[in-house]
C-alpha cells in the first residue's frame, strides 16, 4: 500500500539527485557507464555522514569492536577457502534471439511472482521451461536454461596479462576480518566476544544491476563480524537485530517501511546457518527488498582459511582454559542502499504558495539533522555589506565550534534560498536582517513546518547543537 503511494518516488529522487548535486551518473560526458554513479557534493557529505555515526556508534563507542582497513585486493586463495570461487554465482538466462541477460530467479520472481531466491539451476530451468515466459526484451520464448555465472571481478597484477596473477576485487569486505583475525587477537588485547568493523568498497559482476544506487557493480559496505564462543552465536544474533533496529533509529528511517524477514533454508548463503534480512518498502515497482543483512557464519569461514592456509585459527579462551574456533555473527549495512533509503524516506511535497502568493509545490527533503549534508545555512536577508559582516560572523562560529558543515547564502530572493534549502534537507537557516543590527538576534527558519521564531545571536550553536545530536 504505502508503495503504491510513493510510485514515482524513486524517478523524482534520480531527478533532485542530479539536480542539487547528491548523485550523478558515471562517466557522463562519455555517455555514462551503466549502473555506475559517482557520489556529488551533497551526497558525498550524506554518505560522509552516515559512514561516520556507523562508525562512531558500532566501533569508537563499543568497547567490544576494532576498526579495520583493508586492501580490497586479497591473495587469490582467500576467494577459495571462503567458497567464493566455487558457490558466489547467480542463475542466468540469455534469450537466443535478441542476446539479452536476466537473473533467472529474479524473472520467476517478478513474471511469475514465486520466490525462487537461492534453487538451484536445475530447479530454475524446470520453472521457466514449464511456464515458457517470452524474454522481457523482445517478447520471443527463445530463453535458454538457467547456467551460473560467477559474480566476482577479476584482474591481474604485474604487467602482462598472460603470466601475471589473477586476482579479484573482493565481493564483500568480512573476508578481510577473518583473514586477520589472528593478527588482531595477537595486538589488540581483546577478548571473546569481539568484533571487527570495516567500512570499504565492494565489487560485484550483478547481471541484473539497477534501481539507481541500489544494486550496483561498485558499491560500499559497513559490516562487523563478531566472534564469539561457539555456544553464544544465538544470543550474539539476537543482539545484533536489535542494534540493527537501533541504528535505523538514529538516523531517522521510518519504523513502518521496514520489516526484518527470516531466511528459508535453500535460501542461506552457503556460509550461513540463520540469515535474517532488513527489507525496506521501497516505491512501487520495486517494494519489499533487502537493505540489510544479519547472518550467523558459524565457524565457517575460521574454519576454511584455517584449513587452506594451515594456520592455527583457534582462540585460547583463558577464563576456561580451552582452545575453540570461535563462531562469527555478521551484521552488515550497505552504505549505497542507506543513502537511498535516507532520501526515499525523506522526500516530500507539500502544496504552498510561492513567493508571489500563487499555488506551488515545495518539495522537502526531511532527513534527520544528523545525516543532513548541511545542519543549518546563515542567510543574510540582502546582499548588503552590514549584515553580511554579522551573518559572516555567525557563520564562522557556527563552522569552528560545530565541526559540521553549514551553508552560507546571500544570492536571490530569500523566499527561493529557503526552498533551495528546503529541497537538499538543511534542517535550519537563520536569517541576519537589519533588526539583528539592533537586536542582535536572527531569524530561525525550521524546514519541516516552515515555522519562524528570533534567537540570540549569542545562543545559536549550542541551540544548534542540542538539535542536530
Ligand atoms: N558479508 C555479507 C554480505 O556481503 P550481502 O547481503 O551479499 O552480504 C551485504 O551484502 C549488503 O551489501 C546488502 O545488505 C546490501 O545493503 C549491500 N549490497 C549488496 N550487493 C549490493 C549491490 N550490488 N549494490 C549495492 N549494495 C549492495
Amino acid at each position: 500500500m504505502i508503495a503504491k503511494q510513493r510510485a514515482g518516488t524513486m524517478d523524482k529522487i534520480v531527478a533532485l539527485s542530479k539536480r542539487r548535486g547528491f548523485v550523478y551518473p558515471g562517466s557522463e560526458i562519455y555517455g555514462g557507464l551503466a549502473n555506475t554513479w559517482d557520489y556529488g557534493p551533497l551526497g558525498a557529505e550524506l554518505k560522509r555522514n552516515v559512514k561516520n555515526l556507523w562508525w562512531r556508534t558500532f566501533v569508537q563507542k563499543r568497547r567490544d569492536v576494532v576498526g579495520l582497513d583493508a586492501s580490497i585486493l586479497m591473495h587469490p586463495r582467500v576467494w577459495e577457502a571462503s567458497g567464493h570461487v566455487v558457490n558466489f554465482n547467480d542463475p542466468l538466462v540469455d534469450c537466443r534471439t535478441c542476446k539479452s541477460r536476466f537473473r533467472a530467479d529474479h524473472l520467476i520472481e517478478e513474471r511469475l511472482h514465486r520466490q525462487a531466491e537461492g534453487a538451484s539451476p536445475d530447479e530454475l530451468s524446470a520453472i521457466l521451461r514449464e511456464a515458457n515466459l517470452p524474454c522481457p526484451n523482445c517478447g520471443n520464448r527463445t530463453l535458454t536454461d538457467a547456467r551460473q555465472f560467477n559474480m566476482m571481478f577479476a584482474t591481474t597484477i604485474g604487467p602482462i596479462s598472460e603470466t601475471g596473477t589473477r586476482v579479484y576485487l573482493r565481493p564483500e569486505t568480512a573476508q578481510a576480518m577473518f583473514v586477520q583475525y589472528k593478527n588482531v587477537v595477537a595486538t589488540s588485547r581483546v577478548k571473546l566476544p569481539f568484533g571487527i568493523g570495516q567500512i570499504g568498497k565492494a565489487f560485484r559482476n550483478e547481471i541484473t544491476p539497477g534501481n539507481f544506487i541500489f544494486r550496483q557493480l561498485e558499491f560500499e559496505q559497513m559490516e562487523i563480524e563478531y566472534f564469539v564462543k561457539p555456544e553464544d552465536g544465538a544470543t550474539a544474533f539476537d543482539d545484533w537485530l536489535s542494534a540493527m533496529r537501533g541504528w535505523l533509529r538514529l538516523i531517522g528511517v521510518r519504523e513502518d517501511h521496514i520489516r526484518v524477514r527470516e531466511h528459508a533454508g535453500e535460501e542461506l548463503s552457503h556460509y550461513s546457518s540463520r540469515t535474517v534480512d532488513f527489507e525496506y518498502e521501497f516505491p512501487e515497482p520495486m517494494g519489499w527488498k533487502e537493505l540489510y543483512g544479519l547472518a550467523n557464519r558459524t565457524d565457517f569461514d575460521l574454519r576454511q582459511h584455517q584449513e587452506v592456509s594451515g594456520e592455527d585459527l583457534t582462540y585460547f579462551d583463558q577464563a576456561e582454559n580451552r582452545r575453540y574456533l570461535p563462531h562469527v555473527v555478521e551484521p552488515t549495512f550497505g552504505v549505497d542502499r542507506t543513502c537511498l533509503v535516507l532520501l526515499l524516506d525523506a522526500y516530500d511535497e507539500e502544496e504552498t504558495l510561492d513567493v508571489n502568493g500563487k499555488p506551488d509545490t515545495r518539495v522537502v527533503l526531511r532527513l534527520h539533522p544528523r545525516v543532513a549534508p548541511y545542519k543549518a545555512a546563515v542567510l543574510p536577508l540582502m546582499k548588503k555589506p552590514e549584515l553580511a559582516e554579522t551573518a559572516r560572523r555567525l557563520f564562522s562560529r557556527l563552522d569552528e565550534e560545530l565541526g559540521a558543515l553549514v551553508d552560507y547564502d546571500e544570492t536571490g530572493n530569500i523566499g527561493k534560498r529557503y526552498r533551495r534549502q528546503d529541497e537538499i534537507g538543511t534542517p535550519f537557516c537563520f536569517t541576519v536582517d537589519f533588526d539583528s543590527l539592533q537586536d542582535h538576534a536572527v531569524t530561525v527558519r525550521d524546514r519541516d513546518d516552515m515555522s519562524q521564531q528570533r534567537l540570540a545571536l549569542a545562543d545559536v550553536p549550542d541551540w544548534l547543537r542540542e538539535r542536530i545530536g
